[in-house]
């Protein structure tokens, strides 16, 4: 099952980090050099996705700015001539044409009614939910990750990214009840979305990285309100895995959680210390630094 498109649902508040996102998205917030929408787009297209769909909302143009060409900075480092490096990166990074749609959510009702916003767009087809607010550190990518695992499941599978968390901190994630396994992989046996402490079926958070089957949209358009009164994209799951199996895949790598304070400085650090180019540089900084 060929997996052409991803959904990035981009139309959050960023309470959690205010006051950077008071007028600029949470988004755009800055890992080492790079936005976060940057890396989540470079995961997508690292695992094959061809067609790149961002749920915005109000506030929210410059991310679209941000996958468009800048044709007064394209000129004006082409004439310096010595701007070859930044004309390559700005090269890299960008889509092609007619690669990327945007549609809004008009009001925040939740993960799973800003899904439900791109049904159109993405069709009658498999397709990728990738969170940006959740950077995962490791080549391959988590969602490349995923997509190999899903290629050795049969038809109408649905996969997701888990990871295990502390105990005392399911509550504040969707969790996974865990059936047969095979490895990294294990039929998901039941899911709920933050459930109290001390109820959830095991310590397998859900992050933010999904490979869902079209029928979840048929399941979003009639839902309920759940969990903080949203549309909870874990309850249109648990709709699906009637009919449908789910998988979780325990994922290599480092995830890094950049919607809040905490974790947006460390994964500043972990991204910066991942880079050949930096990683000195900033090791004597943070060594000074923590002498001082
Ligand atoms: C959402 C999902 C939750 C998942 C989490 C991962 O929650 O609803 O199941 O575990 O993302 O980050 P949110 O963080 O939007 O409250």
């Amino acid at each position: 099952m060929k997996i052409r498109k991803a959904v990035f649902p981009v139309a959050g508040l960023g309470t959690r980090v205010l006051p950077a996102t008071k007028a600029m998205p949470k988004e755009m917030l800055t890992i080492v050099d790079k936005p976060l929408i940057q890396y989540v787009y470079d995961e997508a297209r690292e695992a094959g996705i061809e067609h790149f769909i961002f749920v915005t909302g109000r506030n929210k143009g410059v991310i679209e700015d941000h996958f468009d060409r800048m044709f007064e900075l394209d000129t004006t480092l082409a004439a310096r001539g010595n701007k070859k490096a930044e004309q390559d990166i700005l090269a890299r990074d960008q889509p092609g044409a007619g690669a990327t749609s945007f549609t809004r959510q008009q009001a925040p009702l939740g993960l799973g009614h800003a899904v439900w916003c791109a049904r159109d767009i993405v069709g009658d087809e498999p397709f990728a939910v990738v969170l940006p607010d959740e950077l995962v550190l490791n080549t391959p990518g988590c969602l490349k990750q995923m997509i190999e695992a899903a290629n050795k499941l049969g038809e109408k599978s649905n996969v997701l990214a888990v990871e295990a968390v502390p105990a005392d901190m399911t509550h504040q994630y969707g969790i996974c009840g865990v059936g047969k396994r095979t490895g990294k992989m294990f039929e998901v046996d039941g899911m709920v979305e933050k459930p109290p402490k001390g109820t959830a079926p095991s310590n397998l958070s859900i992050t933010g990285r999904y490979i869902l089957q079209p029928e979840i949209f048929k399941i979003l358009e009639t839902q309920e309100h759940g969990a903080g009164g949203e549309i909870q994209l874990t309850d249109a799951m648990i709709g699906l895995a009637k009919t449908q199996k789910f998988y979780g895949v325990e994922f290599e790598g480092e995830r890094h959680d950049c919607g809040s304070k905490p974790g947006f400085l460390r994964a500043n650090i972990a991204f910066g210390m991942a880079r050949p180019d930096l990683r000195d540089g900033l090791r004597a900084e943070m060594k000074k630094y923590l002498e001082k």
